[in-house]
């Protein structure tokens, strides 16, 4: 492991090791206006979602390292504290890197980036037309500490595009192709072979892990994935039903290949677990953990 104490390392290299450690990281691409009705538009990738109950929204413009000025964003917020905060997909993401550039302070950035303005609703910055969702912010804080200005909003009103709306009315994960911002000039894609399920152990208590046996616990084929879909159970299969699967053709094969001492039995059974454990089926899995070794039947 590299340890460091980071008042011990320049703040510009603690940086890409902390921006390519906590990452990917959403973009909040935040369109802003100042007094006189200069609008502009920039991304900033140190973002997340802060409250639920009222919905909050934070982000974090730097200021700026050549010489310590405020970015344009937050000099806009100083006047008008209303921002849009707009999702940024792949089809995007080139148009949103152009528009990071430093223009001068006066410059509209949808124009110098190419997206179309939308206007908002309840507040006066504009929308990004492309963008498939969009939040309507009003300021509640910009809390400075050390060279950053945290800005916290609350989300007054939002707008989701019908192209990432599911079946169920909800966001459809696999229809948002969102990006996110990763170390040096590295991106993510929350496209289709990206994103996968982990089923939330909500409303059920699993066993844990330390309820594992522990020669499944200590197995060479199963994961740590693996070992904790397996602790996520709330019961493990009744005896009946361990008996029962001994039956199945699969198991005759594996106590045959045993018997005949082709095979160790729980390289076998762990090799069946895995496969089924990757296709998510927890159940079966555990089937084929529990079944003792024929000789002692
Ligand atoms: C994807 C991406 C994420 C960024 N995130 C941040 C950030 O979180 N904080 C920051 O200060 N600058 C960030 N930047 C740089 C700003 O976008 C850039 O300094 C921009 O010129 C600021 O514009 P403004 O002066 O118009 O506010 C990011 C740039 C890109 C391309």
């Amino acid at each position: 492991m590299l340890t460091f104490n980071p008042k011990e390392l320049d703040s510009r290299v603690f940086y890409s090791y902390l921006t390519g450690t906590v990452a990917p990281r959403p973009i909040a691409f935040a369109s802003t206006i100042d007094k006189s009705g200069n609008v502009n538009l920039s991304p900033f990738s140190f973002f997340n979602i802060m409250g639920i109950n009222p919905p909050i929204l934070v982000f974090a413009p730097n200021n700026r390292g050549r010489d310590g000025s405020k970015k344009d964003t937050i000099l806009n917020l100083e006047e008008v504290p209303e921002v849009v905060i707009n999702m940024v997909d792949y089809n995007m993401v080139q148009q949103m890197s152009l528009s990071s550039v430093e223009f001068p302070r006066d410059t509209n950035e949808f124009v110098k980036s190419g997206f179309t303005e939308e206007k908002s609703i309840l507040i006066k910055p504009p929308r990004v037309k492309e963008s498939k969702a969009h939040f309507e912010c009003k300021i509640l804080e910009i809390k400075q500490i050390g060279t950053m200005n945290l800005v916290i909003c609350e989300i007054i009103l939002a707008h989701f595009s019908e192209l990432i709306i599911g079946k169920n009315g909800k966001i459809d994960q696999q229809k948002t192709d969102w990006v996110a911002r990763m170390g040096g000039d590295w991106y993510a894609r929350a496209n289709e072979s990206a994103i996968f399920e982990v089923e939330k152990p909500t409303s059920k208590i699993g066993i844990g892990y330390d309820a594992i046996p522990e020669k499944i616990r200590l197995s060479k084929i199963l994961t740590g994935n693996h070992l904790g879909q397996l602790g996520n159970v709330e019961t493990l299969p009744s005896q009946e039903e361990i008996m029962a699967f001994r039956d199945t053709q699969i198991m005759q094969e594996i106590i045959e290949q045993v018997l005949y001492g082709c095979a160790f039995l729980d390289n076998l059974l762990h090799s069946e677990a895995s496969k089924l454990l990757n296709e998510n089926k927890v159940k079966e899995a555990w089937l084929f953990l529990l079944q003792a070794h024929p000789s002692i039947l």
